[in-house]
């Protein structure tokens, strides 16, 4: 049986080296997410640490590094202590320009103001976990398998609600359909939700629809 050094049994004290830096890694991280978030966004803490985990299980299901989706879910959702206004601020601050009104895409900077500043505090870290995060509010035509398992993970986690959108990707993902597909169904009825609640759709967000679609070739419906 495992025992840390202090005695105590430990299940990591029986662990390679590796697999004990690993879960070091996301103990730390979790405990700084834990300082950040808890308190003031405590739905959105819980929601950080499901998205890591079912990241990191669709990770394994996937052939996707596990350890790199399980750090993208925890802290891909940082920023969203922030306030409306500090959120914008901070993006403007950061340099970031989608073209458009800032308060208009609000909903889509926290990934990338997160992917932006956090690798100053976590420069150990490698640069596909900040893409992912970037690219988890928005998508992309070129998403990598890290960057998709974070997008669809995101919207499938088990606190989120079981509407009929989230089911049938969460089908999807049981049933191991292809990546692409899972997340071609994911990005899509985001994209629903954002024009069947009559809400602004970011100009680039329309351009990677159109691009995805020309690419998977359903341009006849
Ligand atoms: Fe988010
Ligand atoms: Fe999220």
């Amino acid at each position: 049986m495992p025992y840390d050094r202090a005695g105590s049994w430990s299940p990591e004290a029986g662990m390679p080296a590796h697999a004990r830096a690993d879960a070091a890694l996301i103990h730390r991280l979790e405990d700084d997410l834990r300082d950040h978030m808890a308190t003031v966004r405590p739905a959105r803490y819980r929601h950080s640490l499901s998205v890591a985990r079912t990241a990191e299980q669709m990770a394994l299901a996937y052939g996707v590094d596990p350890l790199l989706a399980r750090v993208a879910g925890i802290l891909h959702d940082w920023d969203k202590v922030l306030s409306p206004r500090e959120q914008v601020d901070l993006a403007v601050r950061l340099g970031i320009d989608l073209g458009v009104d800032m308060d208009l895409v609000r909903p889509l900077l926290h990934g990338m103001t997160a992917a932006c500043h956090l690798p100053d505090r976590y420069p150990d870290l490698p640069a596909p976990i900040w893409q992912a995060i970037a690219r988890h509010t928005v998508g992309h035509a070129d998403m990598t398998p890290l960057d998709a398992v974070l997008f669809v993970a995101d919207g499938v986690e088990p606190c989120r609600r079981d509407v009929p959108a989230v089911h049938e990707v969460r089908e999807l993902v049981d049933a191991r359909a292809p990546l692409e597909d899972v997340f071609w169904s994911s990005f899509r009825h985001g994209v629903s939700y954002v024009i069947a609640t009559g809400r602004y759709l970011y100009p680039g967000t329309l351009d990677t629809y159109n691009e995805l679609v020309l690419r998977r070739g359903t341009t006849q419906g």
